[in-house]
C-alpha cells in the first residue's frame, strides 16, 4: 500500500456549455473534477485550498472512513467549512472497498459543479470478471445556465421548486442533441471486438437510465462492490449511485449514441433533457448518423423494479456478503415531504422534508467535534426509531402531516447490527427518494410499493446475497429495508440524495459510540481542523 497525495485549488472558472458562459467552482480548474486514482488499502490525502468567496468541504462519496470521520466532509456534519483563504488536509485509508466511487463538494448547492471520479483499483491480483481492453470514466451530471445558488435560494424564498436544470450531461457534456454539439459532445472511440469497463457515475441530480445503442451492458460492480454479473440494456442509476458495466464491441462498425435519461416515476415528471455522447468504431465515417438506445421511458417503473431486483452481490468465497443475520436495533423511518407554513412564501407555504416527521436542522457547530470534544446544546440524540403516528399510505392518509424541526441524531451502540426500513409517506404526492448514508455500505434486503408489512415482508428478505451499496432508490409509494452493521464510530449523515430535498430538510444523523479500547474509537482529528 502507499500514499497518494492531491491537491485541490477549488477556484472560480468560466466555463462554456450549450453556447453559455458561466463562472462556476471547480477544482484546479476542471469540469468534472480531477479523478482521484488509489488501490484498495492505500491512504489518500487531498490538500484543499479554498480561493473562492463560498464556505468548501469535500465529500468522498462511498468510501467507508473508518474511524476517520473527520475526513468524511459534509460541512456541519463531521467539519466546519473550510473558509476562504483556508487549507484542509483531507487524509484517509482506503479499506475493503474496490471499484469507483466519487467525490463531491458537501455544502450548499456547489457539488452541482464541483464533483469528480474515485478509481479504487484491486490490490493485486485480478479482477473476478474478464479483463477489460480499456477501462473508461463516464460522470453523469446536470448543466445550469444560471448560478445554482441563486437557483436554489430563489427557490427557498418563493416556497417553489427550484428551476431544473437545462441539461443531462456525459462527462459534463450535454451532446449533440443540444445546440452547440461540436463542442459540447463527449466522444469515446473503440476497437472492434474488444471489452470495455464502463465506470459508470450518477454524480447528481436526478435519477437515470444509462444506455447505449444495440449495444448489452455487464454489469459487474456497484458502488465499489462486485455483484453477480447481469446483462441489461439499460442501467439505472440514482445521484449518489455507481455502476461499473462490461462493454463489447461485437457490433457492426459505426457510430451509436450513449443515452442518460432521467428516470421519474412521481406524477410530477416532467423534465426530460436527455444527455447524448457518441460510441464511435475505430474506421467508422464521421458522417453516418448515430443510432440512439431504446431506453426505458420516464416512467417505466417496472424496467427500474426489475433492475433493482436483478442486482445480487457476487458473494464469492473471496468477496463474501457479510448480511447481518439478526437484528440488534430494529428502526422505521418514513421519508417524505410536507408543506409547512411560509407566510413569506409565494403560496403561504413551503416545502418541508423530513425523516419520520423531523425536518433537520443544521446545527452551527459540526456534530462530530461536538461529540468528541463534549461542547454540548449542538445535538440531541432522541431521534425517534418510529414515526409519531402509525403510518398508513394505502388506506386513510396519514395523519401526521406537520413536520418538526431539530437537530436530533440517532443513537447506536458500537457493532450492532441496524435494520432499517425506509418508507416512502408520499403525503404531498409519491416521490422517489434516493437514501445515502454516509459511513457504511448497507445490504438492501427487501423492497416493495405500498405499505411495509412487519408480519408478512421479512418473509421475503434476501440475506444470501443481497446488493451492497451507500445510496438507495425508495421506491415512489413504496419502501425499502436496509441491514447495516455499526463497526464504524462517528456522526454519520444520511440523506436524501437530491438535491433540493436535503435542502428542505430531508436528512438526519447517527451517532456511532466508540467501542472498546482504541482499536474500535474514533481517531483523533488532525490540527488544521477547520473551526466554525
Ligand atoms: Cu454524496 Cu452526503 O452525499
Amino acid at each position: 500500500a502507499e500514499t497518494r497525495h492531491y491537491k485541490f485549488d477549488i477556484k472560480f472558472k468560466n466555463v462554456t456549455r450549450l453556447c453559455h458562459t458561466e463562472p462556476i467552482v471547480t477544482a484546479n480548474g476542471k469540469f468534472p473534477g480531477p479523478t482521484i486514482h488509489a488501490r484498495e488499502g492505500d491512504t489518500v490525502t487531498v490538500k484543499v485550498t479554498n480561493h473562492v468567496t463560498y464556505n468548501v468541504s469535500i465529500h468522498w462519496h462511498g468510501i467507508r472512513q473508518l474511524r476517520t470521520g473527520w475526513a468524511d466532509g459534509p460541512a456541519y456534519i463531521t467539519q466546519c467549512p473550510i473558509q476562504t483563504g483556508q487549507t484542509f488536509v483531507y487524509n484517509f485509508t482506503i479499506t475493503g472497498q474496490r471499484g469507483t466511487l466519487f467525490w463531491h463538494a458537501h455544502i450548499l448547492w456547489l457539488r452541482a459543479t464541483l464533483y469528480g471520479p474515485i478509481v479504487i483499483l484491486p490490490p493485486k491480483g485480478p479482477y473476478p470478471f474478464p479483463k477489460p481492453h480499456k477501462e473508461v470514466i463516464l460522470i453523469l451530471g446536470e448543466w445550469w445556465n444560471s448560478d445554482t445558488e441563486t437557483v436554489i435560494n430563489q427557490a427557498m424564498n418563493s416556497g417553489l421548486a427550484p428551476n431544473s436544470s437545462d441539461s443531462h450531461t456525459i462527462n459534463g457534456k450535454a451532446g449533440p442533441l443540444f445546440y452547440c454539439p461540436t463542442k459540447d459532445t463527449f466522444a469515446l472511440s473503440v476497437e472492434p471486438d474488444k471489452t470495455y469497463l464502463l465506470r459508470i457515475i450518477k454524480a447528481l441530480n436526478q435519477e437515470v437510465f444509462f444506455g447505449v445503442a444495440n449495444h448489452h451492458l455487464t454489469v459487474v460492480e456497484v458502488d465499489a462492490v462486485y455483484t453477480k454479473p447481469f446483462e441489461t440494456k439499460a442501467i439505472v442509476s440514482a445521484p449518489g449511485q455507481t455502476t461499473n458495466a462490461l462493454l463489447h464491441t461485437d457490433k457492426k462498425a459505426g457510430r451509436y449514441f450513449m443515452a442518460a435519461r432521467v428516470f421519474m416515476d412521481a406524477p410530477i415528471a416532467v423534465d426530460n433533457k436527455t444527455a447524448t455522447a457518441i460510441l464511435q468504431y475505430t474506421g467508422s465515417s464521421n458522417s453516418l448518423n448515430p443510432v440512439m438506445p431504446l431506453i426505458p421511458a420516464l416512467n417505466d417503473t417496472a424496467f427500474s423494479s426489475n433492475f433493482s431486483n436483478a442486482l445480487k452481490s457476487l458473494n464469492s468465497p473471496q468477496y463474501p456478503a457479510k448480511v447481518p443475520q439478526s437484528i440488534d436495533r430494529n428502526l422505521f423511518f418514513t421519508v417524505g415531504l410536507a408543506l409547512n407554513a411560509c407566510p413569506t412564501c409565494i403560496n403561504g407555504a413551503r416545502p418541508a422534508a423530513s425523516v419520520n416527521n423531523i425536518s433537520f436542522t443544521m446545527p452551527t457547530i459540526a456534530l462530530l467535534q461536538s461529540h468528541y470534544f463534549n461542547i454540548s446544546g449542538v445535538f440531541t440524540t432522541d431521534f425517534p426509531d418510529n414515526p409519531p403516528a402509525t403510518f398508513n399510505y394505502t388506506g386513510t392518509p396519514p395523519k401526521n402531516l406537520q413536520s418538526s424541526n431539530g437537530t436530533r441524531l440517532s443513537r447506536i451502540p458500537f457493532n450492532s447490527t441496524v435494520q432499517l426500513v425506509l418508507q416512502d409517506t408520499s403525503a404531498l404526492t409519491v416521490e422517489n427518494h434516493p437514501v445515502h448514508l454516509h459511513g457504511f455500505n448497507f445490504f438492501i434486503v427487501g423492497r416493495g410499493f405500498g405499505n411495509y408489512n412487519p408480519k408478512k415482508d421479512p418473509a421475503k428478505f434476501n440475506l444470501v446475497d443481497p446488493p451492497e451499496r451507500n445510496t438507495v432508490g425508495v421506491p415512489t409509494g413504496g419502501w425499502t429495508v436496509i441491514r447495516f452493521r455499526a463497526d464504524n464510530p462517528g456522526v454519520w449523515f444520511m440523506h436524501c440524495h437530491l438535491e433540493v430535498h436535503t435542502t428542505w430538510g430531508l436528512k438526519m444523523a447517527f451517532l456511532v459510540e466508540n467501542g472498546h479500547g482504541p482499536e474500535q474509537s474514533i481517531l483523533p482529528p488532525g490540527k488544521d481542523l477547520p473551526q466554525c
